[in-house]
């Protein structure tokens, strides 16, 4: 079998990595690379992951219930990284639905989860995490929106491991109590770390932006969205938020 933390110089992408290997994975099963030579982000983009420069991590996790379980599981691997960080002294780091973290309007870190379950059967699911640690100069204008890294944001320097150690903690933590009581328990953190809590955004979906005022989320994860003094519910997937 693999070891509960595989490391690895360099890998496509530790979410594939990962993904190849379902069925034979237990929960908490993490994969760590020094560099991705085909990192994935959302919606087919690419994850900028030169050597030895951030975070690139994946974590297994089976879900029992099924899919169903799946839609607020982004929202709470978000808030896991975010506690993680605060227990290294990093504070102020934001949540952007359904799953960017950001600081100071900047992103910081992005959430993939890729999926493989058929309907009404257990759930296996590939947390994908990558976090900016330190960007090299020459990479900064390969990324397409704003971005900082932890080196930037904090004085001391970073320690990887460590923030692995961390993270691994914080996601088992937060993943066996979610199974158990899904996403209520954590509704009144999300509201507390939401950056766009009450402000006037675009929801783009496939076919048609939506603007409104953001009031948070409900406890499937959605995102809920004032329309004309009517709230919406909007399902994750294919739509995403950015400042009106
Ligand atoms: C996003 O678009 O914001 C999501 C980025 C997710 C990147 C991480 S890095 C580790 C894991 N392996 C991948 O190929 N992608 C995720």
């Amino acid at each position: 079998g693999m070891n509960n933390v595989h490391v690895e110089q360099i890998l496509p992408s530790t979410n594939e990595y990962l993904l190849d290997k379902i069925p034979n994975l237990t929960n908490g099963q993490t994969c760590i690379t020094e560099c991705q030579t085909a990192g994935r982000g959302r919606r087919g983009r690419q994850w900028v992951s030169p050597f030895a420069s951030h975070l690139y991590f994946s974590m297994y996790w089976r879900l029992e219930a099924g899919i169903e379980k799946a839609s607020g599981l982004s929202l709470l691997v978000g808030i896991a990284v975010v506690n993680a960080l605060e227990k290294l002294g990093i504070q102020a780091v934001g949540l952007k639905w359904p799953n960017d973290l950001y600081y100071q309007g900047k992103k910081l870190a992005g959430i993939l989860i890729e999926l493989n379950a058929q309907a009404s059967e257990v759930c296996h699911c590939v947390i994908g995490i990558g976090i900016n640690i330190r960007m090299p100069a020459h990479q900064a204008d390969a990324i397409d929106q704003p971005w900082t890294d932890l080196n930037t944001i904090n004085a001391q320097p970073i320690d990887r491991n460590h923030l692995s150690g961390l993270l691994i903690t914080e996601l088992q933590t937060l993943l066996a109590d979610y199974e158990e009581k899904g996403l209520s328990p954590f509704l009144a953190r999300w509201f507390e770390l939401d950056c766009f809590l009450n402000q006037d955004v675009n929801l783009i979906m496939a076919d048609k932006i939506q603007k409104g005022i953001c009031r948070g989320i409900n406890e499937q994860g959605a995102l809920l969205l004032e329309v004309d003094q009517q709230v919406t519910p909007y399902i994750g997937g294919e739509i995403s938020l950015r400042l009106a």
